[in-house]
């Protein structure tokens, strides 16, 4: 079953693409998919802060939503190195990207780290894509929905039912992420897709936890996209990799599109 009116696709591009690289992309993706109606798109690209001024100027605002890699949780001040909601909504940015695995792993974000950053996203009106998902040893001890849930529910911790219109979660079990990630299966997304579902609902009722888009990410491709968007709780993809070339990223969102108009 499709519930919601609109197809949510985007990629992060991650470390990769000059300003010239990133224009070039959004100006080809632009002109591969104008002819689709946003009503039923959303599409967003998330690139590096370096070359966030030009991206929005390489694409129609209303066509392709740009988004930041990390936000700081504050509006300015003593934090070296972080970029404020301010800053990014100065250059065009509509969406932050918050709690990516690599984020975590890497760079020792925390759930509470992570909810301050989705609670300043929103208060300054940009879209939150959280990113959950557990670890591959978390999957093997058997504790991935505990997992989710508390990332979830720390995450989450003090947003607004009125605020969640500007939510988007992206599932990423971190085993299925990048060049040495396998990824999940049908059965599987749409079992943690409903552990997703449940906790929103009990977060924020049953009715507005059923209305906040949850995307699958790691190691999408051409090959699994269609059978990927079939999966009932699937609202969309969350694409790294196989989105980085414009003409790539096109043919999976035209080959998924009738798939997920057909859900109905
Ligand atoms: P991938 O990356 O598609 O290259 O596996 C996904 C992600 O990190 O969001």
């Amino acid at each position: 079953m499709k519930k919601l009116n609109k197809i949510y696709l985007g990629t992060n591009t991650k470390m990769n693409k000059t300003i010239a690289q990133t224009a070039r992309f959004l100006t080809e993706l632009h002109e591969h998919t104008k002819d689709i109606s946003r009503d039923e798109l959303e599409l967003f690209v998330i690139p590096s802060f370096t070359t966030l001024y030009h991206a929005r100027k390489s694409a129609p605002a209303g066509s392709i939503r740009i988004g930041a890699q990390n936000m700081g949780w504050a509006d300015c001040g003593q934090f070296s190195g972080e970029i404020s909601p301010i800053m990014l909504k100065e250059v065009g940015v509509e969406v932050v990207m918050i709690g990516h695995s690599e984020r975590r792993r890497m760079l020792g974000e925390t759930d509470e780290m992570e909810n301050k950053k989705v609670q300043c996203a929103l208060a300054h009106g940009l879209v939150a894509l959280l990113c959950v998902g557990e670890t591959e040893e978390e999957r093997d001890y058997d504790i991935s929905d505990e997992i989710i849930r508390r990332q979830l529910k720390i995450a989450l911790h003090g947003v607004d039912k009125s605020q969640t219109s500007l939510l988007r979660i992206a599932y990423e079990p971190v085993w299925a992420i990048g060049i040495n990630g396998t990824p999940a299966t049908e059965e599987y997304v749409q079992e943690k897709h409903l552990v997703i579902r449940q906790t929103l609902q009990e977060l924020f009722g049953a009715g507005i936890g059923e209305r906040i888009p949850i995307l699958y990410g790691g190691s999408v491709n051409a090959g699994n996209a269609s059978a990927l968007i079939k999966v009932s709780e699937v609202d969309g993809l969350f694409i790294g990799r196989s989105a980085w070339d414009a003409g790539n990223f096109s043919k999976i969102i035209t080959n998924v599109l009738p798939v997920w108009r057909s859900k109905n």
